[in-house]
């Protein structure tokens, strides 16, 4: 699943929900590919919304993959980092054998640019390919998180689009001086699905979304 937004939007937030919400209430173990943020700042703001992703990663229950910290030159404290140069194989492989350990159940990758600042365009295409296969391979439901997808403007990142099962667009709009957050599903292969873009809110529970509402 494509989740795809401008700066701010709430990606990365939702993209936790999933994962801990999986973790938490539905037993299902997770992993975090985390290329932006590092796993120490991601811990102190997701315990804002009570999601305490310590605890479940002593039960196992969730890994976070550092692919942040490296880039930045300083060294990791955490047990799961990607090294420099970085390789989309390399981190596949780490991904893989990790679904394994705890059994994962869910995915998520936040996000596919800052992944592929660190590769030529040819190498991040074929990546997104071999993680298609792979992410079919070991029956993980992912959330790829993305950038604002301008339609009719082809860019490597909004060939993302055309691979995935479904994408999801998280919004703001400006109405009376005020930003207004929206999701809307765009794309889910195989099940018939609203169009509507709803509102929805970052509240101290997280995201929350009232899809009574539509937004226009
Ligand atoms: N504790 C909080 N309570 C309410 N809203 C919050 C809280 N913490 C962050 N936010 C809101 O969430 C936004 C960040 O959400 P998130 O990190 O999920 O965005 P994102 O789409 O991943 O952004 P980016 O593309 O920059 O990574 C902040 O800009 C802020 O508006
Ligand atoms: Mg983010």
């Amino acid at each position: 699943m494509l989740l795809s937004g401008g700066p701010g939007t709430g990606k990365s937030i939702f993209s936790w929900q999933y994962i801990y919400n999986g973790a938490k209430n539905y037993g299902e173990p997770g992993i975090y590919v985390a290329t932006e943020e590092r796993p120490e700042d991601i811990r102190r703001n997701m315990l804002d919304f009570g999601m305490d992703i310590k605890a479940l990663e002593e039960e196992k229950m969730i890994a976070i993959i550092d692919a942040a910290t490296p880039k930045s030159g300083v060294p990791s404290k955490e047990e799961y980092v990607e090294p420099e140069p970085f390789k989309i194989e390399q981190l596949m492989y780490r991904v893989y054998s990790i679904s394994k350990i705890i059994n994962a159940k869910r995915l998520a990758l936040d996000s596919l640019p800052a992944l592929g600042l660190k590769l030529s365009e040819e190498a991040f295409l074929d990546g997104l390919h071999k993680l298609n296969a792979l992410l079919l391979e070991i029956d993980c439901t992912t959330i790829l998180t993305t950038k604002k997808i301008i339609q009719d403007i082809e860019s490597k990142y909004s060939m993302a689009e055309y691979i995935v099962q479904g994408s999801v667009v998280m919004d703001m709009q400006e109405k009376n001086n005020e930003f207004i957050r929206s999701i809307a599903v765009m794309k889910m292969r195989g099940t018939e699905h609203s169009l509507k873009r709803y509102p929805l809110e970052i509240t101290s529970k997280g995201i929350v979304i009232k899809p009574g509402v539509e937004i226009y």
